[in-house]
């Protein structure tokens, strides 16, 4: 490739920023987290996550698949019942649907925001619903004004599945805060991280009440002062001490975690935006995404899919990850989608997933890495032969072969 030389390292897809003020908190905990102290950090952390959200109630858990199979058991889901949830999305987001016996009903995404499409919501009612799983990918969020109205006019609750988009806001409210029960994740790979980890929120006290004893092997210490009495069957999704000390450092500088996003993404906007037949995120009008992951769908006429893509980026030491594949396609859930042609139902999923990419995100991206990538990337498109894409950019300032 003209005049541009190889990188020595990876340049990673996703991570964390970790400053002093994170080295310092966990470090504390370490040392006094124990004994009547040994929670002292979660209790923290649940109550700085109230003040971030709204929220009155946080439970903070192991991870945030644990948080989304409590979710379900809190709100009564079972055998018999149908989730609907975008098809869209990773694994996580359905597979405690099935934990609880109920099934998984995949529906389409918005072209634009890559999210729940409201009207495909719609059509999926049926008596069986019991409620709608709405994720906000990539940092991004659904059309929450449709999708509540649809689900109140329905009188199902909505669970949102927040582990991608904490940070976002829709109309100034802030993501996980739309549904009856939001969940957050904190693996290593999020906005805001504890090595594994997940919140769940919500405003309903009772609702709560159950979902911290489902939490912890159906005990209630608040009943009865018996311990180690347990009341029905749970769970151990638990966060520990040592990772909500993590938690609330990273939650103190929650604003800048945003705004590193942000700006890595106005860094390949500028870069990319004037190619044609390359759609990245969109932030619709009163929406704010953290662009949690940038990710491009390039245009099927690039003739170019997003492993072979990924493959060559690789060989130039980028990493980069697939768009989700659609659920529906997956053996995982082939049992729920029998008899469906799924490609014919969810038509944006299957038409956009072959041709997503998302390009590198961590934190610790500086704009030289972001250029490079973004000169690799025009590279790569130029030489897949795409004879009708044309390229905006001035000759003159472009730094790739221009496609006319
Ligand atoms: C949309 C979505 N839901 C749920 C999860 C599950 O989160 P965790 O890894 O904390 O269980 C993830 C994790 O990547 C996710 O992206």
């Amino acid at each position: 490739m003209g005049g541009l030389r190889k990188r020595t390292s990876m340049i990673p897809s996703a991570g964390p920023s970790i400053t002093d003020l994170e080295v310092r908190l966990v470090t504390q905990a370490v040392r006094d987290g124990w004994y009547e102290r040994m929670s002292d950090y979660l209790d923290r952390f649940e109550r700085a996550f109230s003040d971030y959200t709204g929220m009155r109630y946080c439970l903070a858990t192991n991870t945030c698949t644990g948080a989304l199979h409590l979710a379900l058991l809190g709100l009564g889901v079972g055998p018999g019942h149908e989730i609907i949830v975008p098809d869209i999305t990773w694994v996580a987001s359905a597979a405690p649907i099935c934990y609880t016996g109920a099934k998984p009903v995949f529906v389409d995404i918005d072209r634009t925001s890559w999210c729940l499409a409201p009207e495909s919501v719609e059509r999926a009612i049926t008596k069986k619903t019991k409620a709608v799983i709405a994720v906000g990918l990539m940092g991004n969020l659904p059309d929450f004004d449709a999708i509540r109205s649809i689900a109140a006019r329905h009188h199902i609750p909505i669970i949102e599945d927040a582990a991608q988009s904490i940070g976002a806001e829709y109309h100034g409210q802030k993501a996980g805060t739309f549904g009856t029960v939001g969940v957050f994740s904190f693996n290593g790979t999020k906005l805001l991280v504890t090595g594994e980890g997940g919140m769940l929120v919500t405003n309903d006290r009772s609702l709560y009440g159950r979902l911290k004893r489902l939490q912890h092997h159906g005990i209630d210490k608040e009943r009865e002062g018996k311990y180690f009495w347990s009341y029905e069957l749970g769970y151990k999704y638990k966060m520990s001490n040592l990772q909500a000390a993590l938690g609330l450092a990273q939650l103190r500088r929650i604003d800048e975690l945003v705004a590193m996003r942000r700006r890595i993404f106005a860094w390949y906007q500028q870069r990319l935006r004037w190619i044609e037949g390359l759609q990245l995120n969109q932030e619709s009008p009163g929406l704010k995404s953290t662009f949690w992951l940038v990710t491009v769908i390039l245009s099927s006429e690039y003739g170019l899919k997003k492993e072979p893509l990924m493959e060559r980026l690789r060989g130039w030491r980028i990493d980069s990850r697939p768009f989700f594949y659609p659920l529906s396609s997956m053996p995982t859930f082939a049992r729920y989608c029998r008899g469906n042609q799924m490609w014919r139902v969810n038509q944006i999923a299957y038409a956009l997933s072959p041709y997503g990419i998302s390009l590198p995100s961590a934190a610790s991206l500086t704009e030289s890495d972001v250029a490079y990538v973004c000169d690799v990337l025009k590279d790569l498109l130029v030489k897949s032969k795409a004879k009708t894409i044309s390229h905006r950019a001035k000759r003159t300032s472009s730094r790739v072969p221009v496609l006319v």
